[in-house]
């Protein structure tokens, strides 16, 4: 792809992204839809897989994340169509029928994938699985996983005391447990469900915050006992469950549509439509964020599809306002952090970011990684253990930028080099793709020269 905005050039290794935004800036315009939410699209293939009977899927998002979560179920015997946003057809195999998969399961980038699926097969009795991940998800901590299930009986070894992959699971039935988590995680809460649907009794998991519910929503839909008591943060789902194959659609992620809506936001005259996106009060911690900044979004068509609330988003250019975000928000936009560190670097005054030391351990450091490359495009930034301190209002100048292979922080310095003066360039820009393939075309077409 060559032009005036955006060059994406192929090395034999990586993709370096080039961003030339033209001298006399740009708006953001137009109306766009963003991929499926990577989320569902994850718990859709997983519990078709675990179903009975037969599971379609509107709206997945094919990126690389969800492959891997296909490419691992499909080596233990379920049928899963070729991954498209139309339909996509699982064949389930019925709860407790999954096969000894005769190699390694590769999970690639994907927390989602590895933390899920463990909970899966450390209750599939009398079979051993071998799973593991890319660099990245190598040095990612899975004990916040694998202690629960060890708490259930499960037993599963691996480097470093059992908190790496390489893991080896050697399934059996399980007992069940109640799990008190120290983090708000919906991977560990989700983990511990799928590990309860097999374990006769009642399997609880009771977090420090609510985390995002989607497993609590599709395990009820596909017919799984599953009661939240919203007070204490406790979700308990009642073995052994029967799962029944559905019809899901999946809306688009808000955690893509995170990045327009920054975009929009920071750039005067900028106005963009972004349909039919997912608005679970889990997720919409980003909108909560940038409405206390200040920030023009409304929420149209407001519905519900499949289970899960969808709005249409409008964005119009604000000036932003600098504001403290931490406690009980960070679950609800553990995410969209990047981007929104992008958003204070344009808000009147400090923005403060806290209780978020958990993005250090997501597919890269993400508070060292942007406020490093922040600092580096010319914002002022100051890192906090947990946080971040952003004092917006300082010109951002192009930069020689790497996304670490994380496909957020490619994302995020994307939109920060759009709006930036001069060149920047982005290594390992292609980590886009493992949550929104067509992000870079999407960027071209709602950039409009002034
Ligand atoms: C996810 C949960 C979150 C999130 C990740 C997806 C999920 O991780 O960051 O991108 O689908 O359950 P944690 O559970 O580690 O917070």
């Amino acid at each position: 792809m060559v032009n005036a905005l955006v060059l994406l050039e192929n090395t034999e290794d990586q993709t370096v992204l080039h961003i030339n935004p033209p001298e006399n800036g740009l708006t953001f315009q137009g109306k766009i839809r963003v991929p499926g939410d990577k989320s569902i699209s994850h718990r859709a293939l997983m519990l078709g897989a675990l179903a009975s009977g037969t599971t379609e899927i509107e709206g997945l998002l094919v990126g690389e994340d969800p492959q891997s979560t296909a490419a691992c179920f499909r080596k233990m015997g379920v049928k899963i169509s070729d991954l498209n946003p139309e339909h996509v057809v699982v064949e389930g195999v019925g709860l407790g029928n999954l096969q000894e998969p005769t190699s390694v399961l590769d999970a690639g980038n994907s927390g989602t994938t590895l933390r899920l699926m463990l909970g899966i097969l450390a209750s599939h009795g009398d079979r051993f699985f071998a799973v593991t991940g890319d660099d990245s998800l190598r040095s990612r901590p899975m004990s916040r996983v694998v202690k629960p299930l060890q708490q259930m009986g499960a037993q599963i070894w691996g480097r470093k005391d059992n908190s790496l992959a390489p893991l080896a699971i050697q399934g059996q039935t399980l007992k069940p447990s109640h799990y008190q988590s120290p983090i708000a995680s919906a991977q560990v809460k989700s983990c511990v469900l799928l590990a309860g649907l097999m374990t006769p009794g009642k399997t609880t998991v009771t977090e420090p915050h609510l985390s995002r519910d989607h497993s609590e929503r599709m395990l009820r839909a596909f017919g799984a006992q599953v009661d939240v008591d919203a007070a204490t943060c406790s979700v308990t789902v009642t073995g052994p469950a029967t799962l029944t194959g559905q019809k899901v659609v999946v809306p688009g992620d808000i955690s893509s549509a995170a990045f327009w809506l920054v975009a929009a936001s920071i750039v005067p005259g900028s106005e963009l439509v972004i349909e039919n996106v997912g608005v679970n009060p889990t997720r919409v911690g980003i909108l909560e964020a940038l409405e206390m900044m200040n920030a023009d979004i409304e929420r149209l068509n407001e519905r519900e599809v499949a289970g899960e609330p969808v709005a249409d988003l409008k964005v119009r250019y604000a000036q932003l306002k600098a504001c403290e975000i931490g406690g009980d928000i960070i679950p609800r936009l553990i995410d969209e952090v990047p981007i929104l560190a992008v958003a204070a670097a344009f808000a009147e005054g400090t923005t403060v970011i806290k209780d978020a030391a958990e993005l250090r351990v997501k597919e890269s450091d993400r508070l060292a990684v942007m406020a490093k490359q922040l600092t580096d495009m010319g914002a002022k930034v100051i890192e906090h253990p947990d946080g971040m301190e952003i004092t917006g209002g300082s010109p951002l100048n192009g930069a020689k930028l790497d996304s670490y292979t994380d496909h957020r922080i490619a994302m995020s310095l994307a939109i920060a080099a759009a709006v930036a003066k001069g060149t920047t360039t982005i290594a390992r820009a292609e980590a886009a793709s493992i949550s929104y393939p067509n992000f870079f075309e999407t960027l071209e077409e709602v950039c409009q020269t002034k």
